[in-house]
């Protein structure tokens, strides 16, 4: 795939057939990035419909990733995040773009079992039985064995204090291939509950997936020469020392890691939801993993790398490095991704990826929106950028329209006053003075 350029500089229209020959979308794919679900599509896919609820879908460009170019649809209500993701991306390109890898797709499945009297004996039996409990849980969706996944292990959690008691849990470690899997995984855990009473003699419970996946993770890593980084004048060394130390921050602060993460999952949420991927399980299993010490801590590490190990004045910074490593179960094939008609077309877009191509294309993007957030942090602040847009969802707030959304806009932030009852007021005025000119 070429690269998607200037997409800001033209019109909606212009934007569309640059994306179409790019994707080699046809008129029906075009149709499908408009308003494609339909209402009975909709009322098939969850329960009491009443109608369809429609967010933007803006194309994140620059991305460079392990040498392939990608543009990347994001649906989201929030200004900034795809210019800054676009932005950060094309930091990243010039240090040779994005690099990524990826775990085999293993889901874990977990059974409860209660009232066990001797649980170390239980777990004996059940690792005995490991082949047999496999081939339970292997009893159905042979097209993923087919393809090479299926239930792969049996693995023992025995929890001796909770407020319940003893009990064991038993995970079933299952490749869901390009599934997002919670359905096969459920599936599995269901299938194998009765032969585990049956060997322990003890009583089974929950029968559900986990969503925190960390033996389903994604990596992305970033080096950025210093000098991209230079903001008005502050040098880039000054920029990139900055981000580090605001990392830093989030590294030991659980006030602001939760704040730095959610920036993260701003990039991978978009994508998620463009491809109809559900991004409450990737929000959970991300959370999760961000406290996996028992200290909840950033997701992300940044550091400065210099020229000479020894002297890390900022004269000697060389580049800021970016690692993102995180769980992220995502899918390509059923569910919505396949269901919903817009899901379709941004799967086209990405290139068709496999499930773990996509998760490396999300971890990549919530690398991109971090560096874009901190940068923007650590230099003139959040707000500036963030206003002058916040403006025109303002002015569109206040029933501004075409051209118009931007001139009230950019009156409101000259102005320093975006609200909603002066993006009125200057409208109203604007009416006046054409009403009187007749
Ligand atoms: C806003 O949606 C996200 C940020 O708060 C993330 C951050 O603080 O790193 C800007």
């Amino acid at each position: 795939m070429k690269r998607l350029t200037g997409l800001y500089k033209v019109s909606l229209a212009e934007r569309r057939e640059q994306l179409a020959s790019l994707a080699n979308l046809n008129r029906d794919d075009l149709t499908a990035l408009d308003d494609a679900l339909t209402i009975e599509q909709a009322a098939a896919m969850i329960e009491n419909v009443v109608g369809r609820y429609t967010l933007p879908l803006g194309m994140a460009t620059n991305f460079l990733i392990n040498g392939r170019e990608v543009a990347v649809p994001l649906a989201v209500e929030e200004p900034s995040i795809v210019a800054g993701v676009s932005y950060a991306a094309k930091l990243v390109r010039a240090g040779g773009g994005f690099h990524t890898s990826s775990s085999e797709p293993i889901m874990i499945g977990q059974v409860q079992l209660l009232d066990i009297d001797d649980l170390e004996a239980a777990v004996i039996k059940l690792i005995a039985a490991e082949s047999d409990l496999l081939a339970a849980a292997n009893q159905f969706h042979p097209t993923i064995q087919r393809l090479g996944g299926g239930a792969k292990r049996i693995k023992f959690r025995p929890l001796m204090d909770t407020p319940a008691g003893p009990m064991l849990i038993v995970h079933i470690l299952y490749d869901c291939r390009d599934a997002m899997g919670a359905n096969v995984v459920n599936t599995a855990a269901e299938a194998i509950a009765p032969l585990l009473e049956q060997i322990t003699g003890g009583r089974v419970n929950l029968r559900i997936v986990s969503n925190l996946t960390d033996r389903r993770t994604a990596r992305a890593e970033c080096l950025i020469p210093v000098e991209q980084l230079t903001k008005n004048e502050i040098p880039g060394t000054g920029v990139a020392r900055a981000i580090f130390e605001a990392w830093a921050m989030a590294a030991v602060d659980p006030y602001r890691a939760a704040t730095h993460n959610k920036g993260i999952m701003n990039g991978i949420d978009a994508v998620a939801v463009a491809t109809g991927n559900d991004w409450r399980a990737i929000e959970a299993g991300a959370h999760a993993y961000a406290a996996r010490t028992g200290q909840y801590s950033s997701l992300t590490t940044w550091s400065l790398t210099s020229k000479n190990e020894a002297n890390n004045s900022d004269q000697q910074i060389e580049f800021l490095r970016g690692e993102l490593e995180m769980p992220l179960s995502v899918g390509v094939v059923g569910g919505a991704t396949k269901a919903h008609p817009t899901a379709r077309v941004a799967l086209k877009i990405l290139g068709q990826p496999d499930a773990r191509t996509l998760s490396e294309i999300m971890v990549a993007v919530g690398l991109a929106q971090n560096l874009a957030a901190l940068r923007a942090l650590a230099t003139e602040g959040i707000q500036r950028g963030h206003m002058r847009l916040h403006a025109r969802q303002v002015a569109l707030a206040a029933g501004a329209q075409g051209a118009q959304v931007q001139e009230i806009a950019n009156r409101l932030v000259a102005e320093k006053n975006i609200r909603e009852e002066r993006a009125r007021e200057l409208m109203a005025s604007t009416r006046e003075r054409v009403d009187s000119r007749g």
